[in-house]
């Protein structure tokens, strides 16, 4: 197991480039999968997750060709997908169970584990399986795989998500795309990753309307073509180099970062102490002043992700006054205070709510990372606590964060990767 080392005490200084974004292209990988043919992404991130859902498509019977350098993938899909995924591979990444709407359209049948991911929470399906019965499959778990069958054709339907869920938003998008008929998906996700998809479906032949709004129409299409498309930049990544520059006392150009995904992002980033420049090529953020405390309750796209939570919290450990962070998506967010404690955080959980209060001093010790973003919370306090600290399950990060240590040395961060059982493995005891 690798972990990341870092000595505080930097300031993040410099451009940083944002890749493609994670909880976009692995749908686009899976919309692939609704065309016989060759499709061609770009601006593919090198993550690992791509890695798996590249595995999850080749057991389906994709060819699926990589190329790191220039950022592509290219998905050659067969005339018969396999219906079955691969259980192993699907429970490695939550984001598998969205080959389930897919399949079924195409296959007439979907056969996909109970998917894994990070551990945030419950993370149900129900929305999913509902919204494939609407649109006439029948969906059943056996033995720990959801199977989903359709005698025909899926039939268009109207579909009123509880939740504006991402997953189940995508899922029955998919599965609508190749439907007889009309489907209405309302109270659906408004994602910026959402309406990404909604662009490389339409590039497919798919006809829909209100990408980006909560009422998405579909007109069933009988067959899609494959496609070229180029993956949305990843906010995620892009907001977490912001909330860096301002931990830090820095100065950052997000190149490539999308300030109008990020609006809440930056306004609160802004009342928070930094100036933030929109420029042409992505944006800027610099910190004038030590940052002061601001409140965040996150929500569905366009409120306060929650993939920047933890490192909201890591900045508000530092920030002066208390601020009070509330988290309305995932029900286990918060078991990244335990770790960020370690490190002197004064942090205060109560049901979603956390309160934390500007601690003295963060100093550095061995935490562990939960998922992908507590992991990167727990970089970003590395970098203010004094001395060292070492983050270990660093797979986590590099599930979304493509060479996390390299692009953080590029600002200025005082951070290497390690092998466990490196040059500092004894300060690592537990
Ligand atoms: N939910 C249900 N029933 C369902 C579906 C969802 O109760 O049928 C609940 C979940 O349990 C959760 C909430 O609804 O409490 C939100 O879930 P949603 O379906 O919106 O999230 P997701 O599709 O599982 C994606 C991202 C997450 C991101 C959320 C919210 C991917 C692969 N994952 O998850 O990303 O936090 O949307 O924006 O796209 C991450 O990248 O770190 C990450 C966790």
């Amino acid at each position: 197991m690798e972990r990341f080392v870092a000595t505080g005490g930097c300031q993040l200084v410099g451009g940083v480039d944002v890749p493609g974004a994670k909880n976009s292209v692995l749908k686009l990988m899976a919309a692939s999968l609704l065309a016989c043919g060759r499709t061609t992404l770009r601006s593919v991130p090198d993550i690992l997750d791509v890695n798996v859902m590249a595995d999850v498509l080749r057991a389906l019977g994709a060819s699926v060709e990589r190329d790191v350098a220039e950022g592509s993938l290219s998905i050659d899909v067969p005339e018969r997908p396999t219906a079955a995924a691969d259980s192993d591979l699907v429970r490695r990444i939550r984001a598998s169970v969205v080959v389930l709407g897919p399949l079924v359209a195409r296959c007439g049948e979907a056969r996909v584990a109970l998917p894994g991911g990070d551990a945030i929470g419950a993370r149900a399906l129900d929305m999913h399986v509902s919204g494939l019965a609407k649109l006439g499959a029948v969906v059943d778990v056996e033995s720990g795989i959801l199977v989903a069958r359709s005698s025909g054709r899926l039939q268009g339907a109207s579909i009123w998500l509880d939740f504006p869920s991402v997953g189940a938003t995508e899922n029955l998008l998919m599965a609508g795309v190749l439907a007889k008929g009309t489907t209405v998906i309302d109270n659906a996700a408004r994602e910026p990753e959402i309406a990404d998809l909604c662009a490389m479906l339409v590039s497919m032949g798919a006809r829909l309307d209100g990408a980006g709004t909560s009422t998405l129409v579909i007109e069933g299409v009988d067959e899609l073509r494959p496609t070229t498309h180029d993956t949305v930049a990843d906010r995620i990544v892009a907001g977490t180099f912001a909330i860096g520059a301002l931990m830090t006392g820095g100065d950052v150009l997000v190149r490539g970062g999308r300030a109008d995904h990020l609006e809440i992002v930056l306004d609160k980033l802004t009342t928070a102490g930094a100036t933030v420049d929109t420029r042409p090529d992505g944006f800027r953020v610099r910190a004038e002043r030590p940052p002061r405390s601001i409140d965040v309750v996150t929500l569905p796209y366009p409120g306060f992700p929650t993939d920047l939570l933890p490192q909201t919290i890591a900045l508000e450990a530092v920030s002066e006054g208390v601020s009070l962070i509330t988290e309305n998506v995932f029900d286990s967010r918060f078991v990244f205070c335990r770790e960020l404690s370690k490190l002197g955080a004064d942090l205060r959980t109560d049901g979603h709510h956390v309160v934390v209060r500007r601690s003295d001093r963060l100093v550095g010790t061995h935490v562990a990372a939960s998922d992908v973003r507590a992991g990167a919370g727990l970089v970003l306090a590395g970098l203010v606590a004094e001395g060292i600290t070492s983050v270990s399950e660093v797979h986590h990060i590099d599930r979304g964060y493509a060479a996390f240590a390299e692009q953080l040395r590029l600002l200025g961060a005082d951070i290497r990767r390690e092998p466990r059982g490196g040059p500092d493995a004894r300060r690592d005891d537990r």
